[in-house]
């Protein structure tokens, strides 16, 4: 396995192996993640932030990471306080950053940024989320999550629900829970579906995928219901998000009818999908996941930099 110098893009840039892999060095990182241990495994090694989008999470957890393991970051999140507004190109922008860090952490509105960024750059690229595209570090920690909480992943069924069509994360996941082996059910109002090449490329490789609108349906049948909030940003059309904002509420009446051992995920940021009583059920594991990130992020730059194999 090779990770070292690896650009990270999309979940197809990883074999099974090499994402057990991942996760078996995110394991040994939950120490360090939790400040418990240190470390200087990165040390004078230095991450460069680049986020043309909002974000809590993901740049945070990305920040956190490196600095557990003794390596700095430098940080571009307020693009309206950068050489952008000067009409500079993203093209532009990754050759200088280069030269300031030791890797790139990208997320950007376009699909397709992040691969452009990575033959541009001589050092290593992540893709914090390209537009609708790809989210692979989210999905890495999601699976981590399940794997950690459940025990498995093998076998399970998953629901992925909410904005199946814009929503990056559920892109990335639903290819990668069909290499584990776990049943999914999408379940989004009909103009949120998962698109279909996503569908065919599943049903091609033998998985089996069921489509529906019905949460309440699918609910008694689940081990995961991965949550997604409605990509307000993404439609081109804001009546089309007025007719769908609000499709689906998570709240105490639904989860009377699920299994008791049964997780509820979300990549966050939540809006109105489930409502806060649900956080202090059992079922609730959205935030232990956002803390999941950092041990996942944590092994794959120690992987992407050379510091362990
Ligand atoms: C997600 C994203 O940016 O795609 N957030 C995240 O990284 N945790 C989900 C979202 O914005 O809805």
């Amino acid at each position: 396995m090779k990770f070292k110098g690896k650009d990270i893009i999309s979940m197809r840039d990883f074999s099974k192996k090499e994402i057990e892999h991942i996760l078996a060095i995110a394991k040994k990182m939950e120490p360090i993640a939790r400040g418990k241990k240190k470390s200087q495994l990165l040390a004078g090694q230095i991450l460069a932030n680049l986020f043309f989008e909002p974000s809590t999470r993901t740049r945070l957890s990305f920040a956190t990471a490196m600095r557990r393991l003794g390596g700095g970051v430098i940080d571009l999140s307020e693009p309206e306080m950068s050489s952008i507004v000067k009409g500079e190109s993203l093209t532009d922008t990754i050759r200088a950053v280069q030269a300031y860090a030791d890797i790139i952490v990208l997320r950007h509105p376009r699909e397709g940024s992040a691969r452009l960024a990575a033959e541009i750059a001589d050092i290593p690229v992540i893709n914090a989320g390209d537009g609708a595209g790809h989210h692979p570090t989210q999905t890495l920690l999601d699976l981590y999550t399940i794997d950690r909480e459940k025990g498995k992943i093998k076998g399970l069924t998953v629901a992925l629900l909410g904005d199946l069509k814009y929503g990056r994360t559920v892109h990335s996941l639903a290819y990668a829970l069909s290499l584990f082996g776990a049943n999914m059910i999408f379940v989004s109002p009909e103009n949120l579906q998962m698109p279909t090449d996503v569908v065919v490329d599943l049903k091609e490789r033998g998985v089996v995928v069921a489509q529906t609108s019905n949460i309440e349906e699918v609910i008694p049948k689940i081990d995961v219901l991965y949550v997604t909030r409605i990509q307000r940003e993404r439609f081109p059309d804001p009546e089309e998000y007025e007719s769908v904002k609000g499709a689906y509420r998570i709240d105490l009446e639904l989860l009377k009818k699920a299994k008791k051992d049964f997780v509820i995920m979300h990549p966050l940021p939540r809006v109105d999908e489930i409502t806060p009583e649900v956080d202090q059920t059992s079922h609730a594991i959205y935030f232990k996941q956002a803390f999941y990130g950092v041990p996942v992020r944590m092994a794959l730059l120690a992987l992407v930099l050379g510091g362990i194999k």
